[in-house]
């Protein structure tokens, strides 16, 4: 390999990603940062002294649009100080808006749309020879490339399974930016799991924008489930995101019967009243979704459930509110992600008039979010006392004294730090919980055990 060529402070060779948006958008970075590796790169977290900066947006809402652009903004100054840094943005924002990026930033050199961040140590190739400034954000076959060694967490790894949306809620931007479904061949699943746990992973999460529509030929997600469960090594197994109109019994039941599928679901509600699901062309009632919260508890009395809401979509009334306050107050999720409706250019909903004033909306959101708290610390102090498995993820960032990790249920679990080694990230220790918030539970180290146990009743 050539030496690499410094110049000023930054190095040819090194890359640095910034990335926002979900954990697609994660693990698209880490497959980008592969790709660079294969190269001959190496991975920085250090914007400052890296040769390639890549940026991968997210615009799902206003406000996470505004960060992207904020920090395209910052490498401004650097591009002017170092025209040899290559800066690269790619991601959601990167598809949506192609060359308008070029035209709008001077110093962005390359525009890399979601189906061909595979392709960025090409770009930047080009780029680097002479080729000029590029837009790549057009159709392409999806590529699943990995690199297994180049992912940032050794225990734990995310696996994209499918990719795109067909749903088109009404408010949402991704399956425009996205493009439509596509399911990976189960095999090729199956052995990136493999290769993954071989290199140390005892978690995987499976990913897809709609996880539950995951289809190839007969295979659908309770097989995918049933053929990765077996694989030797393989501690723990998770999916997200789940739609309730896809989420079927099947599906809940397999999870009750493989012991590696955590019993944990993120099953995004957006609404509890149906005039609003309807507008947001979700495909459920309210009464459907709490349905499918009560089977599955009744499948699995230890699961977890988590969800998402939006407030203050159009139209939306104080009695519409209310209904999605009282479908929380039933449904006892563990954790629920509130965001204000932030209208979409481009979606459906964005030709309705958003006429719920941003005041209604932020207290709506604060109002969802002091009932979703109640209840979680309620449900945090039924576990006080019990004993939960817990993977633990390393130090507590608040108190480095202690450590970190998370439950089968997905719950935050914090332990005081023993001098033992052997407690690297990824081990699995029992802990008993003492105390808890609405967000994290507190416990006590009871024993450290590497088999598989489903948390108690
Ligand atoms: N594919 C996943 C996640 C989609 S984006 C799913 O369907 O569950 C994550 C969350 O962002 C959504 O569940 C929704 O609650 C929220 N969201 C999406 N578009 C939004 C918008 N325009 N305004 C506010 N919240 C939005
Ligand atoms: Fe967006 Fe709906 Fe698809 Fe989720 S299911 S990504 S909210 S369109
Ligand atoms: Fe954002 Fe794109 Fe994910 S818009 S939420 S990064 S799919």
């Amino acid at each position: 390999m050539k030496t690499p060529q410094t110049f000023q402070n930054r190095d040819k060779a090194k890359v640095c990603f910034i990335t926002f948006g979900c954990q697609m958008n994660k693990l698209d970075s880490e497959l980008a940062a592969g790709e660079f590796v294969k190269h001959g790169l190496s991975l920085t977290q250090n914007p400052d002294e890296a040769g390639v900066v890549v940026v991968n947006t997210c615009i799902v809402r206003g406000h996470a649009e505004e960060r992207a652009l904020s920090h395209l903004g910052r490498f401004k100054r650097a591009k002017q100080q170092c025209p040899e840094l290559v800066l690269a943005v790619m991601g959601c924002m990167a598809q949506k808006e192609g060359q308008n990026l070029l035209h709008a930033y001077p110093h962005v050199d390359i525009v890399c749309g979601t189906k061909h961040f595979g392709r960025l140590p090409e770009l930047v190739r080009k780029v680097r020879s002479g080729g000029g400034r590029l837009a790549a954000t057009g159709d392409a076959p999806v590529k699943f490339d990995r690199v297994p060694s180049a992912r940032p967490n050794r225990y734990r790894a995310f696996v994209s399974i499918m990719r795109g949306c067909n749903s088109f809620c009404s408010y949402c931007i991704v399956p425009y930016v996205r493009g439509r479904e596509v399911s990976r061949p189960p095999q090729e699943v199956e052995d990136e799991v493999r290769a993954l746990v071989g290199d140390g992973c005892i978690e995987i999460t499976l990913l897809g924008q709609n996880v539950d529509a995951y289809r190839h030929g007969d295979t659908d997600l309770a097989a995918l489930l049933r053929h990765l469960d077996p694989i030797p090594g393989l501690k723990r197994l998770r999916f997200i995101t789940s739609h309730p109109k896809d989420i079927s019994a099947r599906l809940l039941e397999t999870m009750a019967e493989l012991p590696t599928v955590c019993e944990h679901v993120h099953i995004a509600a957006q609404s509890g009243s149906n005039r609003i699901l309807n507008a947001m062309n979700r495909g459920y009632t309210a009464e459907r979704y709490r349905e499918i919260v009560a089977s599955a508890r009744h499948i699995m009395p230890t699961i977890e459930i988590s969800s998402d809401f939006i407030v203050g979509f159009p139209g939306e009334t104080d009695k519409d509110f209310e209904a999605t306050v009282s479908l929380v107050r039933n449904c006892q999720f563990n954790q629920s992600f509130i965001f204000k409706y932030s209208p979409r250019p481009g979606t459906k909903a964005a030709k309705m008039h958003d006429d719920v004033p941003t005041s209604v909306k932020q207290e709506r959101n604060h109002r969802l979010l002091a009932v979703q708290e109640q209840l979680s610390s309620e449900r945090n102090r039924l576990k006080q006392g019990r004993t939960f498995e817990v993977m633990l993820e390393g130090a507590s960032k608040r108190d480095r004294s202690r450590l970190t990790g998370r439950t089968r249920g997905n719950d935050i679990v914090v332990v005081p730090k023993p001098d033992a080694a052997e407690l690297a990230p990824g081990t699995l220790v029992d802990a008993r919980i003492t105390r808890c918030t609405p967000l994290t539970l507190f416990g006590e180290m009871q024993r450290t055990d590497a088999t598989i146990r489903r948390s108690e009743p």
